[in-house]
């Protein structure tokens, strides 16, 4: 193996100590407990393991953690009133709407009534458009982007004047991703279904962020020598020597990948555990904007 392996789990768990650190000084101070409200619309158990998770890590940083659960069949008014809600509550430092929501709920007008102050999942139109545009801040930027960038400078690597594809242009990941990179002065390609040879255009990459949702799709001869690779797949793959049954693997070729890159991020334990802990650091953010 030639590349330096960016550990996820361990940068994580630094992240998560110093939200920890911060919230036990804000508490000593006498200050609201930072508290992230969780929307979850339907009973999708994925989504339902995902809010968990993070309700268990607020209680480990020692936040406070609202659940909020409406049946699948909740109204488009239903779920704008809850939001509503949780904008008006004091306690509430930060909302997050768990997505997907069930088809007959209109995402972006939910997404679109989240309080700015509270938006800790940097959804909201006023979050993204601001990343959008040179010289505006986002107050909060999307949990996952966020941990891919944070490893690439964790581990040292020069984002300004690389060049930088994404794989992916999903609202979530991809295209936050592509704008984190750009405000960072990365030359910024985003490849999608369409692109034609893909293989070409990541081959230039000195950066390459995949999220794209292919497993493996990324082979090791796509793979410019030296380039930092951050995986951000979580595939399930059928293993009959794993007690569930199954593993999980990204959207890059890993052993592939590992004997030319500069530097990658496994899967599990790469950008996975990096979506919470940035959460985490987006909710303490929303408490310190609301009481400094
Ligand atoms: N669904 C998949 N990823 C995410 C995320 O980061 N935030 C929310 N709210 N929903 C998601």
């Amino acid at each position: 193996m030639s590349a330096q392996l960016i550990d996820g789990k361990a940068i994580a768990q630094k992240v998560r100590e110093e939200v920890a650190a911060q919230v036990a000084k804000r508490s000593a101070a006498g200050k609201r407990q930072p508290t992230l409200a969780t929307v979850l619309v339907g009973d999708r158990p994925d989504s339902a393991a995902y809010v968990a998770s993070k309700g268990k890590a607020c209680a480990e940083l020692g936040m406070g953690s609202i659940s909020q659960h409406l049946p699948a069949d909740a109204t488009q008014e239903q779920v704008e009133s809850l939001v509503r809600q949780l904008n008006a509550d004091p306690k509430v430092s930060g909302i997050l709407v768990q997505l997907p929501m069930p088809a007959h709920i209109n995402e972006e007008r939910v997404l679109a009534l989240i309080s700015i102050e509270k938006d800790v999942d940097g959804f909201s139109p006023l979050n993204i458009g601001r990343l959008a545009q040179k010289g505006r801040e986002p107050l909060f930027v999307p949990c996952t982007p966020y941990g891919c960038i944070y490893l690439l400078e964790q581990a040292g690597v020069k984002i300004e004047g690389a060049n930088a594809v994404v794989l992916g242009r999903s609202n979530i990941v991809g295209m936050p991703a592509a704008l984190l990179l750009i405000s960072r002065n990365a030359t910024v390609t985003v490849c999608h279904s369409r692109t034609r040879d893909m293989a070409a255009v990541v081959r230039q990459a000195d950066i390459l962020i995949a999220a794209i949702g292919k497993t493996e799709m990324v082979r090791g001869d796509w793979i410019k020598p030296g380039a930092a690779v951050i995986d951000v797949g979580i595939n399930s793959v059928p293993d009959a020597t794993k007690k569930s049954g199954h593993r999980l693997v990204g959207d890059v070729n890993f052993e592939e990948a590992k004997e030319v890159a500069g530097f990658i991020t496994p899967v599990p334990g790469g950008v996975g555990p990096m979506t919470i802990a940035m959460l985490m650091k987006n909710t303490l953010r929303a408490a310190e904007i609301q009481e400094p």
